[in-house]
């Protein structure tokens, strides 16, 4: 398809295909059964904002009577009331209100443990209900729950809290996204702040211990057994997740371009590969050797697309090639360069998007490494999010987070505010973006950066980066 009216005729197609799918979803009612989640599961092909994404998975279909889909828990919800393909393996605000409406805010997402901004809210009426699950309808918000680490270096010393919930002083409620469970083979840190991953272990371990702690906590269930917790560690590795039909440049694996899930499924991964501090921890799943430094070409989906007669491809490609190589200065980011402890002193001068997101095609980080570049900053904080104020036991400094992050596992000062690189694939389908959705566009996206680290993108960079990141 060397055209741009193939493209799109293509994409029209796959469109029509997809709206079968969204149609089929429309039918959900409030209990969800198996065949019902088999109509919504089975296209695998999703109309979305930017084009099309599609799921691939290396089983060769879908079982959805995989323990993912089934009701482990108490309360109606399993794995798939949080984690959706037509979100990309997440679930997004507009999905979540639809869902609302259809059942009265009655479906099994909107439960009182952790999908309302109180635990234990009121929900009596249909407009009590809207109230409670504001951030989740509004945001795609999910409650995370987490005590204060006995050891922890700081104490909990206020609270604003825009809901009253009655915070105490030993936990911390914190309002994140769920991470897609989605080309996962790719991960090197299990949740946004690590938390499930141990030190040593296989990442196909931690996630099996992960969907054992979703289970007794979204789904207030028993545990489950260590033959459901592995189908369901088995589905998960075998989905891969890409846009495949962008609105404007058509087929994402025409003229030589490698987008698409099916190129991901077949993409190379080790832990520590290609990172830029040449780190290896020793894990199932490591590297055989250390990488000898970052290969600044991380993403090379599009590089056939450079020379393309289709302008919105080669917009695409040039994306690309910002997000490989464009230079600006990393400094104050938590974990690499902020401060006494970090790996790297001082500012980074020709930095770009890959030293942060170096898996080859896959955009995380290769080696689990929490980061703090400042999302959860008091200075970012909208009205919506509780603001957390924390004094260090030793020095009496304060700081004030919308959510510590890292530091409710490890306990400590240096940690707070810090977050994992996600994966950045399928991203069309999955607005909102960061940890607390707080970039309702990839636009937003681009313009954080851009301010953050006071890159001085061009209006032409930010359209061709946006081009990319839709893309990808
Ligand atoms: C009520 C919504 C909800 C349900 C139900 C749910 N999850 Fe999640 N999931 C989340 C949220 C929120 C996160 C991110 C939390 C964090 O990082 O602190 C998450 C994160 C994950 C991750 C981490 C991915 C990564 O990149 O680190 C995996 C894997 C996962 N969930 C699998 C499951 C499985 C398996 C089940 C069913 C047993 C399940 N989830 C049920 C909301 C949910
Ligand atoms: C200093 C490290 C660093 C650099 C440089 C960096 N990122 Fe990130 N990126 C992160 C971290 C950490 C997160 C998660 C932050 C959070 O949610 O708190 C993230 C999140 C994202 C997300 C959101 C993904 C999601 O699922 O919500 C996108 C998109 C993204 N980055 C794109 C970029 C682009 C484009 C650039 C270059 C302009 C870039 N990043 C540069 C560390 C970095």
């Amino acid at each position: 398809m060397e055209t741009k009216s193939s493209g799109y005729s293509a994409w029209s197609l796959c469109a029509r295909v997809a709206l079968a799918g969204l149609l089929a979803a429309a039918a959900f009612s409030v209990t969800p059964n198996r065949a019902q989640a088999r109509d919504q599961v089975e296209p695998l092909t999703f109309a979305n904002p930017g084009g099309v994404h599609r799921t691939f998975t290396s089983a060769g279909a879908i079982d959805t009577d995989n323990p993912f889909f089934q009701d482990l828990g108490t309360n109606g919800r399993t794995c798939f009331s949080c984690h959706r393909p037509a979100q990309a393996w997440t679930i997004t605000p507009g999905e979540v209100q639809q869902r609302f409406e259809r059942t009265q805010g009655l479906d099994p997402i909107f439960r009182t443990n952790d999908g309302s901004t109180c635990e234990g809210a009121d929900i009596s009426t249909r407009r009590s209900r809207r109230q409670a699950f504001s951030l989740l309808l509004e945001k795609g918000l999910i409650r995370v729950g987490l005590p204060l680490p006995a050891t922890a270096e700081f104490d909990l010393v206020d609270v604003d809290d825009p809901y009253r919930c009655g915070a105490s002083f030993n936990e911390v409620s914190m309002f994140r996204r769920p991470l897609p469970t989605t080309n996962l083979r790719f991960l090197s840190a299990v949740m946004w702040d690590g938390r499930e991953t141990v030190k040593g272990h296989a990442i196909t371990a931690d996630l099996a211990t992960q969907a054992s702690h979703a289970t007794t906590g979204h789904a207030q269930g028993a545990e489950p057994t260590a033959l459901q917790t592995q189908a369901i560690v088995d589905f998960e590795m075998g989905l891969f997740t890409t846009q495949s039909q962008d609105r404007e440049a058509g087929n994402l694996t025409s003229s030589g371009a490698t987008g698409g899930p099916k190129a991901l499924s077949r993409q190379f991964f080790c832990i520590g590969i290609n990172d830029p501090l040449g780190m290896l921890p020793a894990m199932p799943g490591a590297c055989d050797t250390v990488s000898p430094g970052l290969e600044t070409t991380v993403f090379d989906l599009f590089t056939s697309w450079e020379h393309s007669p289709v302008s919105a491809r080669r917009a695409i490609a040039r994306g690309e090639r910002l997000f490989n190589t464009r230079a600006f200065v990393i400094d104050g980011v938590g974990g690499l360069n902020g401060g006494a402890g970090d790996p790297v002193a001082g500012p980074i001068q020709n930095g770009t998007c890959t030293v942060c997101h170096n898996a080859p095609n896959a955009g995380d980080h290769s080696v689990a490494m929490p980061l703090n570049i400042g999302i959860a900053d008091a200075a970012r904080r909208t009205p919506d999010l509780p603001l957390y104020t924390l004094r260090n036991r030793t020095t009496g400094d304060t700081s004030q987070t919308t959510d510590p992050g890292r530091a409710m596992v490890t306990g400590k000062w240096s940690d707070v505010g810090k977050f994992k690189g996600p994966i950045l694939r399928a991203l069309a389908a999955r607005a909102p973006y960061f940890h607390n959705g707080s970039a309702a566009t990839l636009a937003d996206v681009v313009e954080f950066y851009d301010q953050r680290f006071n890159i001085g993108l061009t209006d032409r960079e930010k359209a061709d980066l946006l081009a990319f990141l839709r893309s990808l």
